[in-house]
């Protein structure tokens, strides 16, 4: 059976925790969507345009896999798209319960879409958006935990540009 599956996120900025997950996604899934959420409520450092130019330079050399925006309800737009699963990434446990609520809320709103849950490589397992942007800002390296087009954008992005 071929499934479609819409991995959703902020991705402010993408990871390499984010691609490791995109990557096992694109060989699990026939199709996977990276839909990136508008959110104005999150103050995020970069636009949703330079978030999908970021994901989508990142992802070019896999042929299943889309770069999109939604807002709105997440089921809606995995409907919208014909996806039958949900992927979210579990990093370590405090990740969990936030995952599960959302994944019941998720289930109640669409009984047909399954959240599936991976975990990324182990040296990517306590990467997060938030912590890469601060540790940047404070002048440390980043290398190694966001792909090298993302470390070029925060460069260009703190220095004020
Ligand atoms: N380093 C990582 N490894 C695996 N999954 C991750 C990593 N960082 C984030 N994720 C997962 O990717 C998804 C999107 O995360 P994020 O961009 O922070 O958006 P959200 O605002 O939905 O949490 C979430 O399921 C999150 O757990
Ligand atoms: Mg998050």
């Amino acid at each position: 059976m071929s499934v479609k599956a819409l991995y959703p996120g902020t991705f402010d900025p993408p990871t390499n925790g984010h691609l490791d997950l995109i990557q096992r996604g694109s060989k699990l899934f026939e199709h996977l969507t990276v839909g990136i959420l508008k959110n104005p409520v999150k103050n995020p450092l970069f636009t949703v345009e330079e978030r999908v130019e970021m994901l989508r330079e990142s992802t070019k050399a896999l042929g299943n896999v889309s770069v999109a925006t939604f807002d709105g309800l997440m089921v809606e737009f995995a409907r919208h798209l014909g996806a039958t699963a949900v992927l979210r990434g579990i990093r370590a446990i405090s990740d969990y319960e936030h995952e599960f609520q959302m994944a019941l809320m998720n289930r109640r709103l669409a009984p047909e879409i399954e959240t599936v849950f991976l975990q990324p490589a182990g040296r990517y397992s306590f990467v997060s958006s938030r912590m890469v942007k601060e540790v940047f800002s404070f002048g440390g390296d980043v290398t190694g935990l966001v792909p090298p087009n993302v470390v070029k954008r925060l460069r260009g992005r703190i220095n004020g540009n």
